[in-house]
């Protein structure tokens, strides 16, 4: 059986049994499996015929059917990457559905099943203090709903369909935001109706990809700051029949991508609205340089001028007769003046669901940090300790593979007396200035910076009461292109 096939017939069952509204997760495990059983007899693979059971969530029997023998190793090697990933896929799909975990090893495959102790929870792993979550997304739900605004919440910083999912169930969100044409895709076949991404695609198959995407049934658009790129997707967008919002970048400060001159603005709505199969849905302002500055006035400071920049490109497009349905932009550190402007409709926060010790450390309008006002911090990165041999440090198990230190190291959440000081790949140094810790003493880390901390995790464990309540993907992580 030729490569190709093989990676087509998975491809089949992927698109037959996942989507949204016709989902058979019997009927798909049982085309797997006969897919799998020809496939696992392959010698060369033992590594993936271990994974890849497991991942599915299905045994495999041996027998070596003519179709497995004729696959050469060569031809297998290339085609279990593809494979893992469609099956990578499936399980996700499954677990969203509530049956995934079954065949999955806790300590091999993931950290915890439902209805453990935290005290089994296998470290270094990401949990998730759900009632704090909840009230992070409650709340900021009705901070938008009373002040007007439409929440479209970044799922860049999570990468979860299921944290998603709740943020629009409970937390007011309409939609989800994301920056890669990857990531869009995983929020589209996950259910998620709303997706903005909120960068440039420019590349010719990035942009046939993204103009696939309605067919999953979500309305998608993008940002442009560059009329060029309007033909590329206004083409895709007609070959493959859908529709792409269009939303002009307005670069208010931060000096990344985005235009600054209000007339550029006005000529892409233009194009854009000229174009078969684009829509044009308004401007993005987003200003990313100012989320992280310590003190609230320097934030309002920096953000009156983005405010300021988005107004006239507003008024431009005004006087051009262009209506601007969308202004869009706002993150955990900013969102109360985009709020107040005037001039934005909808807020685009992502960090406050999670919070991380370099969000928590700014101070919100009564001089507060973040962290003990507005939000709590909801995601930690679960560690133990391994080795006590000097006095005063203690090494746990969470280095730079559990968590991104380019904000800053992380915190250790309630215990003012440790610190922890080094990371190197796979150790933590925690300094003591009270009681020493213990060998299998067990640590909530708070990590500097939440959004690539998740991205280097499989799952999130989502604890209640001292107990692991669900386990979800981290549905795209590694989703990069
Ligand atoms: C375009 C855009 N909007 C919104 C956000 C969300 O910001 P935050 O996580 O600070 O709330 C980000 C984060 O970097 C972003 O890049």
């Amino acid at each position: 059986m030729p490569s190709g096939m093989l990676a087509q017939m998975l491809r089949c069952v992927n698109e037959k049994y996942f989507q949204p509204e016709s989902r058979d997760f019997e009927a798909a495990k049982g085309a797997f499996s006969a897919i799998f059983a020809a496939a696992a007899a392959e010698s060369s693979c033992r590594n993936a015929e271990t994974i890849i059971p497991r991942m599915a969530g299905i045994r495999l029997r041996h027998a070596a059917t003519p179709v497995a023998a004729s696959l050469n190793r060569g031809l297998a090697r290339a085609v279990w990457p593809a494979m893992l990933r469609q099956v990578a896929r499936r399980g996700k799909a499954m677990d969203q559905a509530g049956g995934g975990l079954a065949g999955l090893e806790v300590g091999f495959d993931i950290p915890a099943l439902p209805g453990m102790a935290e005290a089994e929870v296998q470290t270094p792993c990401l949990v998730l203090d759900l009632d704090a979550l909840e009230r992070n997304l409650r709340r900021m739900g009705d901070y938008a709903r009373a002040h007007g605004m439409r929440l479209r919440v970044h799922g860049k910083m999570h990468r979860s369909v299921d944290v998603a999912r709740l943020q629009m169930q409970i937390g007011g969100a309409t939609g989800v935001c994301c920056q890669k044409v990857s990531e869009a895709e995983v929020f589209a076949r996950g259910g998620i109706g709303d997706i903005l991404i909120t960068n440039q695609v420019r590349d010719p198959a990035k942009i046939d990809r993204l103009a696939r995407l309605p067919r999953h049934g979500a309305q998608v658009a993008v940002c442009v700051d560059d009329i060029a790129n309007i033909a590329d997707l206004s083409a895709a967008a007609s070959r493959h029949g859908t529709e792409l919002g269009v939303l002009v970048e307005m670069d208010c400060g931060a000096g990344r991508c985005g235009v600054t001159d209000p007339e550029a603005a006005v000529a892409i709505a233009r194009a854009a609205q000229a174009a078969p199969g684009l829509r044009f849905d308004g401007l993005q302002a987003y200003q990313g340089a100012v989320q992280h500055l310590e003190r609230y006035a320097d934030r309002q400071a920096k953000l009156d001028l983005a405010i300021a920049a988005a107004r006239g490109a507003v008024a431009a497009l005004a006087t051009s007769g262009i209506a601007c349905p969308l202004v869009t932009g706002g993150g955990t550190g900013s969102y109360p003046f985009e709020s107040a402007s005037g001039v934005y409709n909808e807020l685009q926060c992502g960090s406050y669901a999670f919070m991380d010790a370099d969000y928590g450390r700014i101070l919100d309008r009564d001089g507060r940090r973040l962290d003990r006002g507005e939000w709590e911090n909801a995601l930690f990165v679960l560690t133990a300790v391994m080795s006590h041999v000097k006095p005063g440090r203690a090494v746990c198990d969470a280095g730079l593979k559990a968590h991104a230190v380019d904000s800053g190291l992380p915190t250790v959440f309630g215990r003012d007396d440790l610190r922890y000081v080094n990371a190197s790949d796979e150790h933590g140094v925690i300094e003591e200035t009270g009681t020493p810790l213990k060998v299998g003493d067990r640590l909530r880390l708070i990590p500097g910076h939440c959004d690539p901390t998740c991205n280097l995790h499989d799952w999130y464990v989502g604890l209640r009461g001292g107990r692991v309540e669900v386990l979800w993907p981290v549905s795209a992580r590694g989703k990069g292109y």
